[in-house]
């Protein structure tokens, strides 16, 4: 239907306001922080015990520690698989850059695998040739909330004899044939920063089945001591450690949250579904795909457009520019998540992470992150848009429907979307 685009004084799609800010704070989060901040202790206390006893079982896996982000949460899980300096680790091209840089934590190199192009998770098909001698371990991230392919990634991994490790930051509550995300690679990652689905600021817990595993990357979480806190620390490093701990005061939030956790998926999941129903039929517009028996807690709803349809492909991250602020402007929240490869941000790809060419240089690695290798990551950062906030609780599927309307109309008038400056 051709109407008159917001960005070009037309009528917004979606009325001012009609986005509600998540997370959703109730009388639960302020009860238990203000609770905590009267207790006994602002670091490690009874809401961090309990906090992680409770993440453990909702996730089904025997071990948790909480920390201070996803991130740590990665770095430890690589070092509890005993990796360390010049080993190798495969990681998916496109993806947050700290399922990357957390090997260079430990001097270990990120080897970079394509993404498969309809799931946007690394294409398994495409990691054995990329194991050397030196190969230990590999990274599945289960992007968007979307289940990487683990069958194949633990059988390749099980053939060479390497671990597993799940990123599940974006996977809270996924499940994969059955599984939790979380419970089938050897160790896994979950964040809980301000955007996930288990959100509280900052945060992440290291999870694994496997005690003696769980215990290596516990000694990371505070400067290389195996005692906690609460069962009075030695003070001494028996190994190479961070201050990877969080506060009481977040623990108290995040159990606050985790209580919550299952409802805000439920919402998040009907939400998703009812937009990508919305959505079928748009033209120029990709959505994504569920291969089967893999899950999507829906993290992230990313579309890609259509840029060789709509006869972009030679300035697609250009066009898409101009489809994303036209939709912008029409009050749908939707925004460019990672722009580019992996291997193309500059510690990486000018392999200057700590300076003089550490770890490359210093391990002698010869890994080539030549971009043309990885055709459909590089492909994928022009196409694509996503969003996060406008499905979450307590937005309704009204709101998914403002955003499909939002998204349809700037793909109804690509005559006024080829006018935004
Ligand atoms: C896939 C993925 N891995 C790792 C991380 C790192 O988590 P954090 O920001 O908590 O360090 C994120 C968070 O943005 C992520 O999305």
């Amino acid at each position: 239907m051709k109407e008159k685009l917001a960005i070009h004084g037309g009528s917004r799609a979606v009325p001012e306001g009609a986005i509600k800010k998540w997370p959703p704070i109730s009388d639960l989060d302020r009860k238990m922080v203000l609770a905590a901040l009267e207790g006994p202790t602002h670091t490690v206390g009874p809401n961090y015990t309990e906090l992680e006893k409770e993440f453990a079982a909702w996730s089904g896996v025997k071990h948790a520690l909480y920390c201070n982000s996803g991130t740590a949460a990665l770095h430890m899980a690589l070092v509890a698989c005993q990796v360390g300096c010049g080993d190798e680790v495969i990681v998916p091209a496109y993806t947050w850059p700290s399922s990357a840089t957390c090997c260079i934590h430990h001097n270990a190199i990120p080897v970079f695998v394509d993404i498969e192009w309809s799931t946007m998770n690394i294409d398994a098909t495409k990691i054995e040739a990329a194991i050397t001698p030196r190969t230990k371990a590999i990274i599945a991230v289960h992007l968007h909330g979307l289940s990487a392919d683990l069958d194949a990634i633990m059988a390749v991994a099980k053939k060479h004899n390497l671990k597993v490790i799940e990123d599940c930051c974006q996977a809270h509550g996924l499940a994969y044939r059955g599984r939790k995300a979380g419970t089938i690679g050897h160790g896994a990652a979950f964040s809980c920063n301000q955007n996930k689905c288990l959100s509280s600021g900052e945060g992440g817990f290291f999870v694994s089945d496997d005690t003696e595993l769980f215990e290596r990357g516990k000694m990371l979480w505070y400067f290389g001591e195996h005692r906690r806190p609460e069962s009075g620390t030695a003070h001494i490093a028996y190994g190479m450690g961070w201050m990877y701990r969080s506060t009481e005061l977040d623990a108290a939030f995040t159990r606050a949250q985790l209580m919550r956790l299952d409802e805000h998926l439920a919402v998040l999941k009907a939400n998703a579904e009812h937009l990508h129903k919305c959505l079928e039929g748009t033209p120029n517009l990709i959505r994504p795909v569920i291969p089967p028996g893999h899950g999507h807690n829906w993290y992230n709803y990313t579309i890609r457009f259509d840029m060789e349809a709509m006869g972009h492909a030679k300035d697609a991250a250009a066009f898409r520019d101009r489809l994303v602020k036209a939709m912008r402007a029409e009050g749908v929240d939707t925004g460019v998540w990672q722009g580019w490869p992996v291997p193309e941000m500059t510690a990486i790809a000018a392999k200057s992470a700590y300076g003089r060419g550490c770890p490359w240089s210093c391990t002698k690695s010869s890994v080539n992150y030549s971009l043309d290798q990885f055709p459909m990551a590089v492909k994928h950062c022009g196409w694509h848009t996503g969003m996060t906030m406008p499905l979450r609780n307590p937005n309704d599927k009204k709101v998914a429907e403002l955003m499909a309307a939002g998204i349809r109309k700037a793909l109804d008038n690509l005559d006024q979307v080829e006018k935004v400056a």
